[in-house]
C-alpha cells in the first residue's frame, strides 16, 4: 500500500508482529543498536496494543526529528550517578527513555527486592513514553510501584483557574501485582486527556471531548488546533473539570515537583523551557516489595475488594465496572487478534520517517503486506 492508497483509506491497520519488526528496521537503520531497537519496538508497540495510539508508533516522526537535532542520544544507558542504597539517582543523558527507564526499573527491582523499597529518580530521559510499561515491569517481578512524572520544560496545561500554560500533562501511575493475574495499573495523564489524544484527533480531523481544552483566551474549545496549528496558543486544562479540577492541578504540581527536583533534573519554567523536538522527563518512583510487609491476606484481601467492588448495582448503560489496566487489557486482547489501527496520516508520517532512517521501500512494502 502506497502513502498515497493509505491517506485514501482512513487508516491502516496492522498485525503487531509485522509493525513490532518494522519499528526495529526503523531504528536500526536510523543508529541504534539491536537491543536498543528492540525495547523501543517492546514499548511503542505495546502501547498501541493497551490502546494509548497517544504513546504508540505515531511518536516515531517526533522522535526521528529530536534524533536528527541531537536531542535523542542513540545507544546511551541509564547511569546510577548517586547510590544511597534505597535511594537511587539516575542519569538518563537524554538517551531513549524506552532503554533508559527500562534499565532504571532494572536497578530499582533489584534493589526493592533486597532492601524491601527503593525510591529512584530518574532525570533528563528522552520519552518515556506509556509510564504503565515501567509500572508492569516492576508487578512482573511481583512489586507494587508508584511513578510521578514530568514532562520538563514542555508547558501545555493551564493550572486549575489559570489560562496560560504552566506544566506538562505529568503522567502519575501506580500498580499493584496479583498471582497468576494481570497486575492493576492506574496509568493516567493528569490533564483532561493526553496530548497524544488531542495531537491523534489533529491528524484525524475530529473534535477533542468538551471540557479538555481552552484557546489563548481561556474559552473552552474542542478544535485540537487550539494546541497544535501554529497560530494559537490555548492549553490543555488538569483532569477534574469545573468542580474537581484543582485535585488534577495539584497532583500535577507534585509530579513536576517530586520528578523534576527530587531526580535533580529541572522543573518547567520560562528559563527550562524545550524549543526543540526532544520530549524530556524526569520520574520518581517507589518499588515496594509487598512481601516485606506482614500481611499474609494481601491477596485474598485484595482480591475480595474488587469482587465487592465489582458487585455493585450498575447506572443504565454500565456493562461493567473496570478495574484500573482492565481497558488496556481488552484492548490487547482485541489487537493482538484483529491487527493494530493507524491513522492514515499517521500511518504516512511514520513512512516518511522510516524513510529518512534509510528504511527501504521494500521493508515498507514488508510490513505493509501485513496490514488487513
Ligand atoms: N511520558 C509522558 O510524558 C506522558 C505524558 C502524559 C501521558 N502519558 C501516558 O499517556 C497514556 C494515556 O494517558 P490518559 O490520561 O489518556 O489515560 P486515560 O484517560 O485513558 O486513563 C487510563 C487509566 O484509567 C484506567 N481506566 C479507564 N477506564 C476506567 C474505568 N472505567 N474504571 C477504572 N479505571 C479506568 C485505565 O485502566 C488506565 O489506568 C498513559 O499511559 C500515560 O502514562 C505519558
Amino acid at each position: 500500500m502506497s502513502n498515497a492508497t493509505a491517506a485514501k483509506n482512513s487508516e491502516v491497520v496492522i498485525e503487531a508482529r509485522a509493525l513490532h519488526a518494522f519499528v526495529v528496521a526503523i531504528w536500526c537503520a536510523a543508529g541504534s543498536e539491536a537491543r536498543e531497537a528492540t525495547l523501543v519496538a517492546d514499548h511503542l508497540v505495546e502501547a498501541n496494543l493497551a490502546g494509548h495510539d497517544s504513546h504508540g508508533v505515531g511518536m516515531i516522526p517526533r522522535y526521528m526529528l529530536a534524533c536528527r537535532e541531537g536531542e535523542l542520544k542513540l545507544n546511551a544507558h541509564a547511569q546510577v550517578v548517586r547510590d544511597a542504597g534505597a535511594v537511587l539517582t539516575i542519569e538518563a543523558a537524554r538517551g531513549f527513555g524506552q532503554v533508559t527507564a527500562f534499565e532504571a526499573m532494572e536497578h530499582g527491582i533489584e534493589r526493592a527486592k533486597s532492601l524491601g523499597v527503593c525510591a529512584l529518580g530518574l532525570r533528563n530521559a528522552h520519552h518515556i513514553g506509556r509510564i504503565g510499561h515501567w509500572a508492569e515491569q516492576c508487578a512482573r517481578a511481583g512489586l507494587v510501584s508508584f511513578h510521578f512524572v514530568n514532562v520538563a520544560g514542555d508547558p501545555l496545561v493551564a493550572p486549575f483557574g489559570g489560562i496560560d500554560r504552566r506544566f506538562g500533562t505529568n503522567p502519575f501511575c501506580a500498580a499493584f501485582p496479583l498471582e497468576g493475574r494481570t497486575p492493576l495499573v492506574l496509568d493516567f495523564a493528569t490533564s483532561a486527556i493526553a496530548a497524544g489524544k488531542v495531537r491523534v484527533a489533529y491528524n484525524k480531523g475530529v473534535d477533542v471531548p468538551a471540557d479538555a481544552l481552552i484557546d489563548s483566551d481561556g474559552r473552552p474549545t474542542r478544535d485540537p488546533g487550539a494546541l497544535f496549528s501554529d497560530t494559537q496558543h490555548g492549553a490543555l486544562r488538569a483532569f477534574g473539570g469545573a468542580v474537581a479540577g484543582h485535585k488534577g492541578s495539584g497532583l500535577a504540581a507534585m509530579c513536576e515537583i517530586l520528578a523534576g527536583a527530587l531526580s535533580g533534573g529541572f522543573t518547567t519554567r520560562e528559563q527550562t523551557i524545550v524549543s526543540t523536538h526532544a520530549i524530556v522527563n524526569c520520574m520518581m518512583s517507589v518499588i515496594v516489595d509487598p512481601a516485606a510487609f506482614d500481611a499474609p491476606s494481601r491477596e485474598y484481601e485484595a482480591l475480595a475488594f474488587v469482587e465487592w467492588l465489582k458487585a455493585t448495582r450498575r447506572a443504565a448503560g454500565v456493562d461493567e465496572i473496570l478495574l484500573p489496566g482492565e481497558r488496556e487489557d481488552a484492548t490487547r486482547r482485541a489487537r493482538e487478534a484483529h491487527g493494530i489501527p493507524v491513522d492514515a496520516t499517521s500511518w504516512a508520517q511514520i513512512v516518511d520517517a522510516a524513510r529518512m532512517a534509510g528504511v527501504t521501500d521494500a521493508q515498507i512494502a514488508a510490513c505493509e503486506r501485513n496490514s488487513r
